[in-house]
């Protein structure tokens, strides 16, 4: 069975600057994989490749053993790979229930051909209240994403990204700015995602990895420095020579916050 997501000998450069540097990966279907590195290591560009909101400058990218390198965002997006992003993407001007209903009826839209009927209506609000209330956001349906806290434009987001029902979701950094309340459901909601959601994360907060990843990859200049297991990456002497010039005292031990501003 061929790997859900592979990279191979990705190059993205900006004008004279290497942002991805020859990174290869493979991501196999139901891992969860924590992809950790300083700023501006390159891992967001990553991402930007792997949705199709940038072209690599060479190199390839499969998903579920099909050549998506030219796909478009939403080609990717029908095949099942969804995205959050760093910074939020929200409609900040219409209501959370509106959000969300927008991306459930793209996703039907697409699958089913446009949704007019009644019934195709009512499917539609039912499936957007059960995505509300597996965010806890139901008692913020009404609400205009802008009056939002910003912990809870990120559940928005997630809310979203699950209504197009994926198979593989990019987490960009979901827990950053979140109360340690919010880390922690966050942290929850994605423990209790089926196995048959791939998901990657990209995460500063070294507890929310240890929590989820299975295997952790480090990107450093970008280029995969190390991977493998989390234990085994925090131990890393390579790893560890990253982080100290930045951040010596937390280094990559749970709690610490590598590479974060
Ligand atoms: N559109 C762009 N044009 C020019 N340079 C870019 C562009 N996007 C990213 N870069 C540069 O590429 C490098 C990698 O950026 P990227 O955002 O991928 O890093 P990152 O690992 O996500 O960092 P952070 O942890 O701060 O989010 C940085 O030097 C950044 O300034
Ligand atoms: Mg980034």
């Amino acid at each position: 069975m061929p790997d859900l997501l592979e990279v191979a000998d990705v190059h993205r450069h900006f004008g004279g600057l290497r942002a991805l540097n020859g990174v290869n990966l493979a991501i196999g279907a139901g891992e969860r994989r924590a992809i950790i590195g300083p700023n501006g290591a390159g891992k967001t560009t990553l991402f930007n490749v792997m949705a199709g909101e940038i072209a690599p400058t060479s190199g390839r990218i499969f998903l579920d053993g099909e050549d998506v390198t030219r796909r478009k965002p939403y080609e990717r997006s029908t095949r099942g790979l969804a995205r959050t992003f760093q910074k939020n993407n929200l409609f900040l001007g219409l209501s959370v229930f509106e959000n969300v209903r927008l991306a459930v009826q793209r996703r039907r839209g697409v699958s089913f051909g446009v949704v007019s009927s009644a019934n195709g209506l009512s499917d539609v609000n039912a499936e957007t209240l059960a995505l509300l209330d597996q965010l806890d956001l139901r008692t913020r349906e009404g609400a205009p994403a802008r009056e939002l806290s910003y912990g809870e434009q990120r559940q928005l987001e997630m809310a979203i990204a699950l209504a197009c029902r994926p198979r593989l979701l990019l987490l960009d950094e979901p827990t950053a700015g979140m109360s340690p309340a919010e880390t922690a459901s966050m942290v929850d909601l994605i423990k209790s995602f089926s196995r048959e959601l791939t998901v990657l994360i990209i995460e500063h907060d070294m507890d929310v990895v240890f929590a989820l990843a299975d295997r952790v990859t480090v990107l450093h200049y970008g280029e995969v420095l190390v991977e493998g297991p989390p234990v085994e990456v925090r131990n890393n002497p390579e790893v560890l020579a990253v982080y100290l010039g930045t951040n010596p005292a937390s280094s990559l031990h749970p709690g610490g916050v590598p590479g974060s501003p």
